[in-house]
């Protein structure tokens, strides 16, 4: 197999893409020509961004940890739109912050791992035979720095971004000598929703160790993030790409 293939765009698809990193990736993608289909659970939000971003955008309501949902509606993109060739894994959540290991309750634990693993995974299996099939495809999982590092407080989210490190480092092999690259992007503390609805001092203990003195902007995501999806990234698979304004220099 050629592992060097380029074919005409298709669609792409990012999870989680109502809001923070993902809206801001889907917007510069929209503004960039392509068909982007945005996945997540609040259609409110789904249906604002829709109206902003016309008819370049298609919103599906999918819950990333239902695999039949992820299968349905991956299915029915590439049937529509003649294939797949960009998946973005932006769903997440932090779950509860701000405990230490021993105050962590396990239902939490699970659904922050089922979301931001599992989700994950299920995405990625639901679209990855279209990439397959056309022999293209780039995949970004949106990791953290909380996964290098481990967040103190942070217990089941470090747990879930670590994961999805280690995931990425086996897909970017599984699928090396194919024309699909898969990587991870690692950000620090970026300004969302998510971090909105975390205890202040949470906030402050991750902004407090970015050497920059400064959170990185969702225009500063989206750059990177829109390399990393691109054909010009083609001999990079596997990696997982830093954004924490000098915290982790590997
Ligand atoms: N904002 C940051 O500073 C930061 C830093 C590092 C990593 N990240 C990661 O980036 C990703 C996006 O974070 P964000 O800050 O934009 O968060 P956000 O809360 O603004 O957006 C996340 C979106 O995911 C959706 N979602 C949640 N569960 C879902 C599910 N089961 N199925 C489908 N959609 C679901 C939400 O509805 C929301 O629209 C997350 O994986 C997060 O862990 C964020």
């Amino acid at each position: 197999m050629n592992n060097m293939e380029t074919p005409t765009t298709t669609i792409a698809v990012i999870t989680g893409g109502a809001d923070g990193l993902g809206l801001a990736l889907g917007t510069r993608l929209v503004r960039s020509g392509r068909r982007v289909a945005l996945w997540d659970l609040n259609n409110e939000k789904l249906q604002a961004a829709a109206a902003i971003l016309g008819e370049r955008v298609i919103t599906q309501i999918v819950d990333v940890t239902d695999p039949v949902a992820t299968k349905t509606a991956a299915d029915a993109l590439a049937a529509a739109h003649g294939g797949i060739d960009i998946l973005v894994n932006c769903a997440g959540i932090t779950g509860r912050t701000n405990l230490k290991s021993h105050q962590v309750e396990l239902a939490d634990f699970e659904r922050v791992m089922r979301i931001n693993v599992t989700g994950s995974l299920l995405a990625f299996q639901a679209v990855i035979p279209h990439m397959l099939q056309r022999n293209y495809g780039r995949v970004l999982n949106i990791a953290s720095i909380a996964g290098k590092e481990g967040n103190a407080g942070m217990l089941a989210y470090s747990t879930s971004k670590a994961a999805v490190i280690g995931m990425t480092k086996v897909q970017g092999k599984d699928y090396a000598e194919t024309g699909v690259r898969i990587n991870a992007l690692a950000p620090a503390v970026i300004h969302t929703a998510m971090v909105a609805a975390m205890p202040e001092t949470q906030v402050h203990y991750m902004t407090d160790k970015i050497p920059l003195k400064r959170c990185g902007t969702l225009d500063e995501f989206a750059a990177m993030a829109e390399f990393i999806v691109s054909e010009q990234n083609s001999f990079c698979t596997g990696f997982t790409f830093d954004l924490s304004g000098g915290r982790a220099v590997y």
